[in-house]
């Protein structure tokens, strides 16, 4: 079986009749989604869809899934999405999209957040072999890398390829791109960085994971929270 779809397929059984179920996006969500669909027929599993994105708004309009938009809850029961990098101590990396502000409000709304990932995306212990991004606001974009700077990160503006220009978030703001050293204190570098101004969101997740479903050639791989 395909990695993606034996994490889609092990994590979509965590979800139980009458949850609040928010969907990320990407390819490996999307099993989530059709293993949902097809407990859904199968099993007659009942839940309330919550996407993160409009892409997978239309994933839930196409498998005929009852939905809330996100603002239009409090909190959701559980959550999945994908990431870019998921350790052995689940910190995660996410942003590859510029998305990571939503997915952070998005995530810190469940009650359990679950990534699911092939087994690329696992490492040991994150380190800057990917761009961690950090949202910002236009006016605040010089500041904030000469802060970055100070911080002892050089960073980048996130560009859409020679022609298309500056990558604009969903938000309407810029994204300066870092790379982790690979032994800092990422709770630190967090918070740090958040509480500079002008910066909405870091794409780095610490501490808001509960579990994540790795596709490895030999099944699904469970990390847990607080067993290593
Ligand atoms: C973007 C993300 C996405 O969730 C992630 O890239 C999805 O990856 P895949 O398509 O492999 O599931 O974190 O930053």
């Amino acid at each position: 079986m395909d990695k993606k779809q034996s994490a889609g397929i092990a994590a979509a059984s965590l979800v139980t009749n009458g949850m609040t179920v928010g969907l990320g996006t990407g390819s490996t969500v999307l099993h989530v989604i059709k293993e949902l669909k097809r407990r859904h027929d199968d099993e007659g599993l009942e839940f309330i869809a919550v996407p993160s994105s409009f892409p997978t708004r239309l994933l839930c309009i196409e498998n005929g899934f009852e939905y809330r938009d996100l603002c239009d809850v409090d909190k959701l029961d559980i959550a999945f999405d994908g990431c870019d990098r998921v350790d052995d101590n689940l910190n995660v990396i996410k942003g590859g999209g510029a998305a990571q502000t939503v997915e952070k409000v998005f995530a810190c709304m469940a009650d359990k957040f679950v990534i699911v990932a092939d087994d690329s995306k696992y490492v040991r212990t994150l380190s800057g072999d990917v761009d961690v991004p950090v949202e910002v606001i236009e006016c605040a974009w010089r500041s904030v890398q000469a802060s970055l700077d100070k911080l002892g990160y050089e960073s980048k503006l996130r560009n859409a390829g020679k022609k298309d220009g500056l990558v604009i978030t969903d938000n309407g703001n810029i994204v300066l791109d870092i790379r982790l050293k690979g032994d800092e204190d990422l709770l630190a570098l967090n918070n740090a960085v958040t509480l500079l101004p002008g910066v909405l969101e870091i794409g780095i997740f610490i501490g808001i994971a509960d579990c994540a479903y790795v596709g490895t050639d030999n099944g699904c791989k469970i990390i847990y929270k607080n067993l290593h």
